[in-house]
């Protein structure tokens, strides 16, 4: 089977994974649950979670153990966005080719059922208890999930991208932005699958750089994006961090500049997993896909 059509089949997959998890639409609070479910389905591109499944597949996992944690990285990154698109943020209208959350379900409902969509992803990951014998190794995954989505991680990132607005800032922290606020969900995605299937620290950590990596290329892919595609092609809006007055890797160094560390940083991170004596073809053809895509 060629990528593409593998690539088609994985997600299936992944989509019915994520279906078996999501809160059901029900009782009193049920306009929240619609909403949650409103965003988690319109689609996506799913690379977290497909990241996840693929380390796990790399260091051998096996079993059902990595099912909730597939589901939950998606709701963690699905609350971001919900967030991320608020007026209070970046007062975006569209996502995933539907009107945004707030848009349909009113500000107040996004602000709560993105928090919801949050909580709601350490409910399903502590199910994990249940599918498998090894204790150890889901502590050690949730204590990943927990460390990269909060201020150590993507929220961090998230802060001090939405404070900056409109300000200079140094090549610096514009790195801790984009390592935390797009990284820090990749290395959660890799690492977590990499500890449920076994892995020991060296090779957890190898993999924590290669999810960096691929983080930061797909960020600074994300700002060439917003600048050279359409709406239509994104399902989100395009110029939103010129609106927003952000300074990225594009206003920076421009975008042929911009594409060459998108290369760089994603071939680096390729030599990393290839490095491992454990091999995943799929997951690298994977990471070089994201070189050239177009949403
Ligand atoms: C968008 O992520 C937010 C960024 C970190 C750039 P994706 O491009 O993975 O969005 P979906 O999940 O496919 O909608
Ligand atoms: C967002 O970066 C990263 C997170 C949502 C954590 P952007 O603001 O560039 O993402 P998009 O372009 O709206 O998807
Ligand atoms: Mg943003
Ligand atoms: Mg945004
Ligand atoms: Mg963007």
């Amino acid at each position: 089977m060629n990528f593409q059509d593998e690539l088609i089949k994985r997600t299936k997959e992944i989509e019915n994974v994520i279906r078996q998890y999501l809160p059901e639409e029900e009782g009193f609070a049920m306009t929240m649950a619609q909403a949650m479910n409103y965003s988690m389905l319109a689609g996506g591109k799913r690379l977290r979670p497909m990241l996840l499944k693929e380390t796990y597949c790399l260091f051998g996992g096996e079993g059902r153990a990595a099912e909730p944690f597939i589901a939950a990285i998606e709701m963690i990154h699905t609350h971001s966005l919900i967030h991320d698109d608020l007026p209070a943020i970046d007062n975006d209208d569209y996502r995933r080719g539907r009107l945004t959350t707030h848009k349909v379900y009113g500000e107040a409902m996004g602000v709560l059922s993105g928090v919801s969509l949050l909580n709601y992803a350490y409910e399903v990951m502590l199910k994990a208890f249940d599918l498998t014998q090894e204790t150890e190794r889901v502590i050690s995954a949730l204590r990943i999930m927990a460390e990269k989505t909060g201020i150590n991680g993507m929220l961090g990132g998230q802060s001090v991208d939405v404070e900056n607005d409109g300000k200079p800032i140094t090549k610096e922290m514009l790195d801790y932005i984009y390592k935390n606020k797009t990284s820090a969900l990749i290395e959660a995605s890799m690492m977590a699958g990499a500890v449920l299937a076994g892995a020991d620290q060296r090779q957890t950590a190898l993999v924590c750089k290669a999810a960096e990596d691929i983080g930061l290329a797909f960020q600074i892919q994300d700002d060439i994006l917003d600048v050279v595609s359409s709406e239509k092609e994104l399902g989100k809006p395009v110029h939103s961090d010129e609106k927003n007055h952000k300074v990225t890797y594009v206003s920076l160094m421009g975008i042929e500049q911009a594409s060459r560390q998108v290369n760089q940083l994603s071939n680096e991170a390729i030599a990393l997993l290839e490095s491992l004596e454990q091999k995943n073809e799929f997951l690298c053809e994977l990471i070089r896909s994201l070189i050239h895509r177009r949403k």
